[in-house]
């Protein structure tokens, strides 16, 4: 009888409204019409830097094609996922089901990613990776609706062990964070290193984001490899670097990475991460126009210096606004929004590159070296590398 009651009176409450001409279905339709993006980025944590690179990139890229999405504007949402994994489908859902966005933007953190993966798929959102390079969200888990403008996590490391071993480094000890990100970026290094002649000594771990690495560097020291090869980012990673020259490895046993080692960190580093070599899919010193540019511009908007992850929000920002624009802002016409995404070229600061069958980008992988603070440009370690995108059926 009550629930009766209420439904009447505010059924008789929008009659009124409509039949009266006040401004309510207005306002309705007026906010309907705005373009809903959501970012659902670490904020707080080891990698709060790496979101608000991201944020900074997408940003400046939207508002470089005049800040709307083909012709809507544009109303933001923001939720700081902290990288903690058992949130991850929580604040999906805040984004998704709370602000309804149209787009989600998101993350960083692997184990996070699955979390918004899961949402995505059982939703239909068009989600956006501007990072986490865990494999199954371009395998196994692909879907029409997500599309990673990054990477996945043994693409940067395929490229990585050949170089190694033209160094005459053919013993090496393997350490990471044991998560996905760290665990598929060894899968990469093992599969290059091992190929190329090398001997993988020891694989060593932590947990995420533990930053205790005394013991393990002792045991690396004891060890005596050719070289170590890592997966760290963000904060730790800067701890890490500063930790292995402390530790009086840096003069005897070569560090390299998968790159995310060091970017955004060599000012925190200082003199500790020069020489650091690692393969990555930019470098600072590109030379070309669209990175001297890039470079230019997120500087003077941001008063910092950009990085790998200001580049892949960059990136996800123009991949977004091409598509908008191929679609004059339908976003419901779903099937022709993702022929557009599929089908774009991004003419990015890492160089040009496009959308494999799985959405992950087919791009080249430099070999660089840290030199006077800088990631300075070595070569081309892959060209136009491809994840295989396993088991991912978008791809038959
Ligand atoms: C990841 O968790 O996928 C991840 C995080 C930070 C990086 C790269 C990958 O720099």
């Amino acid at each position: 009888m009550t629930t009766r009651r209420l439904v009447l009176s505010r059924g008789a409450a929008l009659v009124g409204a409509a039949s009266t001409g006040l401004l309510l279905p207005q306002i309705a339709r007026a906010q309907s019409n705005k373009i809903r993006v959501g970012f659902m980025l670490p904020y707080t944590g080891t990698y709060a830097q790496l979101g608000v690179a991201i944020e900074n990139g997408v940003r400046m890229a939207i508002g470089e094609r005049g800040g709307k999405l083909g012709g809507r504007e544009i109303e933001w949402f923001k939720v700081d996922d902290e990288s903690e994994p058992s949130k991850g489908v929580e604040n999906a859902n805040r984004l998704v089901q709370r602000d309804k966005v149209d787009v989600l933007i998101g993350t960083v953190h692997s184990g996070v990613q699955m979390g918004i993966q899961r949402v995505a798929r059982e939703s239909g959102v068009l989600s956006l990776i501007p990072n986490a390079g865990v494999h199954a969200a371009t395998r196994a888990l692909c879907a029409p609706n997500v599309f990673r403008t990054s990477f996945t996590n043994s693409q940067p490391t395929l490229a990585l062990g050949k170089p190694m071993v033209d160094k005459g480094l053919k013993k090496a000890v393997w350490i990471t964070w044991k998560y996905a990100a760290g665990d598929e970026a060894f899968e990469g290094f093992r599969d290059s290193y091992t190929k190329a002649g090398g001997t993988i000594v020891k694989e060593l771990g932590l947990p995420f984001p533990n930053v205790e690495f005394q013991a393990l560097l002792t045991e690396i020291a004891s060890l005596r490899p050719d070289a170590v090869a890592c997966f760290f980012a963000g904060g730790g990673a800067a701890k890490f670097i500063k930790d292995y020259a402390a530790a009086g490895l840096k003069d005897k046993i070569p560090l390299w990475g998968s790159g995310f080692l060091t970017e955004g960190v060599l000012d925190a580093a200082g003199p500790a991460a020069e020489g650091i070599m690692t393969t990555m899919h930019y470098a600072d010193s590109l030379d070309i126009p669209k990175n001297r540019q890039f470079r230019l511009d997120y500087a003077k908007a941001f008063k910092s210096q950009p990085d790998v992850y200001a580049v892949q929000g960059y990136d996800t920002g123009v991949l977004l606004s091409q598509g908008m624009t191929a679609i004059k802002g339908d976003i419901a016409n779903k099937q022709a929004l993702y022929k557009a995404l599929e089908t774009q070229t991004i003419d990015s600061p890492r160089g040009k590159w496009t959308m494999s069958k799985s959405h992950n980008p087919v791009q080249d992988i430099y070999l660089r070296r840290v030199e006077k603070g800088d990631n300075k440009v070595i070569g081309v370690a892959a060209k136009a590398l491809s994840d295989s995108g396993a088991g991912c059926k978008l791809a038959a």
